[in-house]
């Protein structure tokens, strides 16, 4: 599990009673995720990125093998990583993402949905590719603006969703119920 802030979706993970959690990987060592992971007795690795992606890939790589770690979940990691990630763990690298992607990919997908207007915006949880916030879809939920939301609010909103949909979701690709078929997700 790799997690860069607050490690709610990490802490909905866990609660989900989800088994296999080898190790919580965070490239920001006071990222409150890593307190939960401890407390939850997992252990963690801090990777700090210096400004290298493949050495930051590389190492982040290393880490999940020193605990056999077959699959990546990215659950708030703000880092993007390399190809050789995406190679080593090819359709095992899962992500959440505060929009319905395509739309606003990026760091900032709640605010971008604001400032468009959108009426509807949402979650995706979808396999890693090379590209940021892109890959095969594997689920979506809908999640309403309403009038006088902010940025705050509507991410409150998102992340209840969030933290409903990702513990299904990764608990389906555990029983190996989450298929690509011709570079789409086949669920099973
Ligand atoms: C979540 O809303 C997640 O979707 C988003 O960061 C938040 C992390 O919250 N991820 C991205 O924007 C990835 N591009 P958390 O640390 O409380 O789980």
């Amino acid at each position: 599990m790799l997690a860069s802030g607050a490690g709610t979706n990490l802490q909905a993970l866990l609660d989900s009673g989800i088994e296999g959690i080898r190790v919580v990987i965070s490239d920001v060592a006071d990222a409150f995720a890593v307190r939960r992971a401890t407390e939850a007795s997992i252990p963690t690795e801090i990777v700090p990125f210096a400004n290298n992606r493949s050495a930051f890939t590389e190492k982040i790589c290393e880490a999940a093998a020193k605990y056999g770690a077959e699959a990546l979940v990215l659950a708030g990691f703000m880092r993007v990583l390399g190809p050789a990630a995406i190679e080593r763990f090819p359709h095992r690298i899962l992500n959440i993402h505060p929009s319905l992607l395509p739309a606003f990919p990026g760091v900032n997908a709640v605010s971008q949905a604001l400032s468009h207007g959108v009426t509807i915006t949402g979650v995706t949880v979808h396999f890693v590719d090379e590209k940021i916030d892109h890959g095969p879809i594997i689920a979506q939920r809908a999640v309403p603006v309403l009038p006088g939301d902010d940025e705050e609010s509507l991410h409150a909103r998102i992340q209840k969703v969030e933290h409903d949909l990702y513990p299904r979701v990764v608990a389906a690709f555990l029983r190996g119920d989450v298929l690509v078929e011709q570079g789409k997700v086949v669920l099973r």
